[in-house]
Formats: structure tokens, sequence, C-alpha cells
């Protein structure tokens, strides 16, 4: 299996039965081989800096019924919250202060945030904090809105495509509601409008084959996303999906490496979720090609109501306290959290 993980992080390719093998249970050699390759590609590229982004989850509300989704519009026991503006502000605040760099404002898709108000705040936290970019991560939206928010100061853009199968696409989400073609249409459009994007996987949700698995890592090659966020996915008790098996940390770090050798450059956080199904599940994700951390900076009295999946970590913590924590953490794996906005590399002249 070695060749073809030599393959992979030599040519960023593999055919469709190369790639089955590499998903499929590996040896203990081979794994380690794996996650040592795509350390290495990931020290050669952003050394041993770990970048952190806080994320600030400012409304719950949300007009889809996506199945797995703990906010899905259904959910009567969601008890729904908005920040205001000076709140969300204060988390930047606080988070400044704490090393941050980046703000990513994530949140349901909520008719409330208007283009008009989402661009005053993009705005505003821009004016407070020239220095830090901010991330979205607020869904499908028309071309003409991702562009209003692009020219306000928004400089990327988080949108997973969740599965690059249509059929599997549709096992996840309700019919007529969110299509697959739709969420390919935006993240082109977010691209086209010069967005760093992100896109990504749950793993192991239910439905998801090795083929689905192959057709995600042929659409992050298609699409060359700046980000790719993955995590496992965790049944949420109050969704359709409450009695489904959960994706595995073993799985999802595997993947990790696997992007980490097809995407050289790219941003790859070892995210909540990972952390969440495994204590050490975000240091395992930093060994195995991770570079980016994404700690929470909501204000902790709305922490638990930002119920995606269940027993969320970090949910009772101040974000000072998780910054210390991760710190250690990180330390452990011999990487260090630097204060950056940790921009993607640009691929000119690095390949
Ligand atoms: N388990 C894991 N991840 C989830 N997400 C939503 N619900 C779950 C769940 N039950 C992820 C989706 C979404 C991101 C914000 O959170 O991939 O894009
Ligand atoms: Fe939040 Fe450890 S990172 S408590």
């Amino acid at each position: 299996m070695q060749a073809v993980i030599d393959k992979l992080e030599r040519t960023h390719n593999l055919s469709d039965d190369e790639f089955a093998a590499l998903l499929a249970p590996l040896s203990p050699d081979d794994e380690k081989y794996l996650s040592q390759r795509a350390c290495h590609v990931r020290e050669k590229n952003y050394g041993k800096d770990v970048y952190i982004r806080g994320l600030i989850e400012f409304t719950n509300y949300c007009r889809n019924n996506c199945y797995y989704c703990g906010i899905r519009r259904d959910n009567a026991h969601a008890q729904r919250y908005r920040l205001t503006a000076e709140q969300i502000l204060s988390c930047c605040h606080t988070g400044y202060q704490l090393g941050f760099r980046t703000f990513v404002l994530q949140g349901g898709e909520d008719a409330y945030f208007t283009d008009e108000r989402l661009c005053q705040l993009i705005q505003e936290i821009k004016r407070h904090h020239a220095d830090c970019a901010v991330t979205l991560s607020i869904g499908e939206r028309s071309k003409e809105s991702y562009q209003r928010l692009f020219a306000a100061g928004a400089d990327r853009y988080l949108l997973r495509h969740e599965t690059a199968d249509k059929a599997h696409y549709e096992q996840l989400h309700p019919p007529a509601e969110l299509s697959h073609s739709h969420r390919l249409q935006c993240l082109r459009d977010l691209k086209e409008i010069g967005y760093q994007v992100g896109c990504g996987m749950m793993v192991g949700s239910p439905g998801q084959t090795l083929n689905c698995l192959i057709k995600d890592l042929r659409l992050l090659q298609e699409l060359q996303p700046e980000m790719v966020g993955i995590g496992p996915f965790i049944p949420q008790h109050d969704t359709p999906f409450a009695q489904e098996a959960g994706g595995t940390a073993a799985m999802t770090v595997r993947l990790l490496s696997i992007i980490r050798l097809l995407l050289p450059h790219v941003l790859l956080p070892s995210t909540t979720a990972l952390g969440t199904i495994d204590p050490r599940g975000r240091e395992k994700g930093l060994l195995a090609g991770a570079n980016v951390l994404m700690p929470n900076l909501s204000p902790t009295e709305v922490r638990k109501k930002y119920a995606l999946y269940d027993h969320k970590i970090c949910t009772g913590e101040e974000a000072a306290e998780c910054v210390r924590c991760l710190a250690a953490r990180v330390e452990s794996t011999g990487y260090k959290i630097v204060v950056s906005r940790g921009d993607h590399i640009t691929k000119e002249g690095l390949y």
C-alpha cells in the first residue's frame, strides 16, 4: 500500500480502485505511513503552525429540515436564539484578546439575517478588527447575496457539500427542499466571486458507502477548495436519525490524511465533532495532517442550544478555558497555535 500512498502524494490522484484500497482496513504499518506522509506534506507547507478560528454560532433558527441536524426546522425541542450584533461583536473582542484573527459566523438559514443586516455586521467587525478574516457559514443563498456579503468584507465561506452522491444527498435531506445540484452551484458561485471556499462531508452518515466517499474525494479534486471541513456523523436525539449509527474517529482520521495528500495546501480543521467521539480526537486529527482548530466563541449561555449533534464538547467552558485547554493539547502533538489569519497559501509556484 505504500506505493499507492506515494503515488497519491506525488500525483494528487488515484484510480477508484486505489482510493477504495486506501479506504479499506489498513495494516498498522500502512496506517502509520499514511499519517506520516500527510504530516510531512502539512509541515512542508505550513510548518508546525496550527491556526485557530473563533466560531460564533449566532443563530439556531433554520428554515431547513436536514434529517441529521439538531437545529432542523421541525425540532420543536430546540430552544431557538439569535445573538444581537452587540453580542456578536463582543464575542469578536473577547476572541481578539485571546489571539484569534479569524471569526467564523455560523448559523442556520435564518431569514432574519438579511443581506443588509449581515453586511452591516461584517463591516462593523472589519472596522474594529481590520487585521482579521471573516468567514461565513450560513448555508445556501443567491449569488447576488454572496456577492454583497463579499463586497462588505467577508473573506471566506464554509458550505459543506455533505455528500457528493446525489442519491445519498437525497437520503440526508427532505425532497424538494435542498438539492444536490444547487449546493454545488453555490460552491461554484462562491469560488467565482473570490471567497476562499470550504466544502466537506460528514463521515459515516446514514447510507454512506465507499463509493460515496470516492465521489467526495473526486469532488474535492474538481473544486480545489481552500478549506475542507470533515467530521464524523453523530446522531442527535431529536432528529429522524436519532437511532442511526455514528461515524468513527478512525475513518475520519484516515480521510484527513488522504485529503492532505490530495490537496497539499488545504486548510484542514480537526473538528469538534471528532473531539466529541474521541477524547483525543482533535490531537489525532492534527497528527494525521489537519492544521486548523475551530474553538467556540459563542456566549456560554447559548452553547448548549446550538446542538447539531449529541454530547458536543466545550458547551460549559468559557472561550478562554478552551484556548488554554487547546494550547496544551496542541503542544502535546509537537505543533503550536499561532496568532495569524491563517490564509490559504496560493497554489502558484508551489506544486
Ligand atoms: N453530526 C455531525 N455533524 C453534523 N452536522 C450537522 N448535523 C450533524 C450531526 N448530527 C454538520 C454538517 C453541517 C455542519 C455545520 O455540521 O456537516 O454542514
Ligand atoms: Fe474546550 Fe478543551 S477545548 S474544554
